[in-house]
């Protein structure tokens, strides 16, 4: 953006930091009283209980909520299922012709569309061969798949028959995938031959291919032919989703599941070990993704609604597939990057699907701001009418290019905190309620209880910062981590009371009771709104034959947020090198996927570490924002810090 414009964007925005909602919004809004949030504060079970009854169930519950802390059961002994919800209730309902996915593929006019009676034949299809392959409920089926419509089809099959899903972002390297197959202990594989990425190629065959070669657990691999590309299969292992499908009868009666039945399990990065396999179940997960996707983005009958993320991650769960579906919403998937074949795609499938509610990530908003205003300028953006983002912190900057840029200066923006444990967003604004303050999530959506609190555990005052928790359970929360319940306990609910939930984050509260979430306090770095663990990245370092030692820590990046910076201390023998620091990188992003290749290495002799040996990674993160180490008289070496401080400028 010109220089000037940004002024005269920030100038007609000073001293005006509070949005309320625009009055022709509030009056048509699905929720506009306030007194909501009073209600459900002392009614919490009824409120949900009545966002539990805007599904369909075969059986109802005994029990709203058995909070037995830090386990709880939602809407106990109700049963339903998911994919009935998502699909056969609208059809029955006489929404049957209406749209329930529309599609773009990264390549220009390559789209697919399918109403709901469409989905539910191919549904009922994919789950149908699900079935003649073995599959039963209970059983777990991996996913590795681009942004196509079969990953949401293969969700909504597995959800059918009963059989939880656990989705592997196709970015993600073949050992990333490899780990998480052994660890769900997988018997189907779900993946494709490629995809389109800027135009190119990215040949995924290959990649599910190397991690095939050590997942004993696999006996069918089901391969969509994305790119009709010439490859090898494995005729006894292998066969291709359309063949499989073909003959399949559209009719597959859905399970009736437990409420809290595993609907999915999504692996999440933590600080240490292996990653955390979030389970979530079938009941209060869905009733959770529905009635805050209702509210937050105010959906109406005949909105189009994009959510950008990929399904390989916990907002395509909530937020593009189950949410959405759930409330008889179209919603929108596009397989590309936001640049191809030019950087208005984006805004010109907005133009061309008249889309009206947009939900996003801080750090690709960032990344229009840089390219500029004409992309958007160039097209009619007119049919917005809410705006949202998730993933990081928004600095108030981007929040007022979205709100003015792609707003228009009258869509509402809903900053939504949540995590992919929470399953649903927590702390995000009501639309028609609440008055927007940029950079700030808001307030707890009704009926959930959050506060800041100091290491004893008792609240902190009013604008300080501490650890952002939750007071209350709610429906869509985690039930477990999967076959690690102590783990659960540990990582969410040991920190305070046993009914305390732990997220993570750094918070401040402010004068009006508003959260300020900064960012992760553990050693997990938030890169372009992914979840990475530094603790993975420094073994995949260590596990270089060049490497002695390693620590990873996050450098503050404009337009990612993050980015991972590697200091590495090498096995005698080897030299520094620019050729080396490149070979490093590209062995992290072998073992990780891309998105956690470090911007840089930095080869040092020695680290900063205390006198038991432990590196002092709070130091160079220090370093890495530009600030002064602080007090360094109880390191082993503090020579080594001036030393790296040089290396660092
Ligand atoms: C972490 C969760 C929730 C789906 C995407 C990420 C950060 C998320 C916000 C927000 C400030 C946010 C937090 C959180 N985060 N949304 N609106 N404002 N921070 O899911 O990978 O589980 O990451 O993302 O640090 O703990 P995830």
């Amino acid at each position: 953006m010109a220089d000037e414009e940004e002024a005269k964007i920030e100038s007609r925005l000073e001293g005006k930091d509070i949005y309320s909602p625009p009055e022709g919004f509030k009056e048509q809004a699905n929720v506009n009283d306030p007194e909501i949030y009073e209600y459900a504060e002392e009614n919490y079970e009824e409120f949900w209980a009545d966002k539990a009854e805007r599904l369909d169930w075969y059986e109802k519950w005994d029990e709203v909520l058995k909070w037995d802390p830090p386990h709880a059961e939602w809407f106990v002994n109700g049963k339903l299922n998911a994919s009935y919800n998502c699909i056969d209730r609208h059809v029955k309902n006489g929404k049957g012709d209406k749209t329930a996915i529309i599609w773009e593929g990264e390549p220009v006019d390559e789209t697919k569309e399918y109403t709901f009676s469409e989905l539910q034949d191919e549904v009922s299809k994919f789950a149908n061969a699900l079935k003649e392959m073995g599959v039963e409920k209970g059983d777990i089926v991996t996913f590795y798949l681009p942004m196509i419509p079969e990953l949401a089809i293969g969700l909504l099959a597995c959800a059918r028959i009963g059989a939880p899903h656990s989705v592997v972002f196709g970015g993600f390297s073949p050992e990333a995938l490899k780990e998480r197959i052994n660890d769900a202990e997988s018997e189907v594989l779900v993946t494709a031959d490629g995809y389109y990425r800027r135009g190119g190629t990215i040949k995924m065959w290959e990649n599910a291919e190397k991690a095939l070669k050590n997942t004993p657990s696999i006996d069918n691999v089901v391969l969509v032919d994305r790119m009709e590309r010439d490859i090898e299969i494995n005729e006894e292992r292998d066969s291709y989703y359309h063949e499989l499908v073909k003959d399949q009868p559209a009719e597959c009666e859905p399970e009736k599941m437990d409420a809290e039945d595993m609907l999915f399990l999504m692996y999440t990065s933590g600080t240490t070990g292996k990653p955390k396999g979030v389970v979530h179940t079938t009941g209060g997960y869905l009733t959770g993704v529905s009635a805050t996707h209702n509210w937050v983005f105010d959906i109406k009958d005949d909105d189009i609604y994009w959510c950008t993320a990929d399904i390989g991650w916990i907002t395509g769960h909530s937020y593009i597939v189950y949410g959405p579906l759930a409330n008889g919403c179209t919603t929108l998937m596009y397989e590309g990057s936001p640049d191809y074949p030019e950087k208005d795609r984006f805004w010109e499938i907005v133009e061309d699907y008249e889309v009206t509610k947009f939900y996003t990530a801080p750090t690709a908003i960032r990344l229009f701001m840089k390219w500029g205003e004409q992309y958007p300028n160039e097209h009619d953006l007119s049919s917005l009418k809410v705006l949202g983002s998730v993933g990081e912190p928004i600095n108030p900057k981007a929040w007022k290019w979205y709100h003015e840029v792609i707003g228009g200066g009258d869509c509402p923006i809903v900053d939504t905190w949540w995590q992919t444990e929470t399953g649903m967003m927590l702390i995000t604004p009501l639309p028609g309620i609440t008055d927007l303050k940029p950079g700030s999530a808001t307030k707890p959506f009704p009926g959930l209880r959050a506060d800041v609190f100091d290491s004893q555990g008792d609240s902190v005052d009013t604008n300080e910062g501490g650890y952002l928790v939750i007071k209350r359970p709610w429906p869509s929360m985690l039930r477990t981590l999967y076959q690690e319940p102590e783990r659960y306990v540990e990582t969410y609910w040991s920190e305070y009371e046993n009914d305390i939930y732990f997220a993570g984050d750094g918070a401040r509260k402010d004068e009006d009771g508003y959260f300020w979430v900064v960012g992760r306090l553990d050693d997990v770095l938030n890169v372009a709104g992914h979840r990475l663990s530094t603790m993975e990245m420094e073994s995949a370092l260590v596990d270089h034959p060049a490497v002695a030692e390693a620590a990873v820590v996050g450098k503050p990046d404009e337009l990612k947020g993050q980015v991972p910076v590697g200091y590495v201390i090498l096995e005698s023998g080897n030299e520094p090198s620019d050729e080396l620091a490149q070979e490093l990188r590209a062995h992290v992003g072998e073992i990780i996927g891309p998105i956690g290749k470090p911007a840089a290495i930095r080869f040092s002799d020695d680290l900063p570490k205390t006198r038991s040996g432990k590196i002092m990674r709070r130091i160079l993160k220090k370093l890495e924002k530009g600030e002064s180490a602080g007090d360094t008289s109880t390191l082993r070496n503090p020579d080594i810090v001036k030393e790296l401080k040089d290396k660092v400028q």
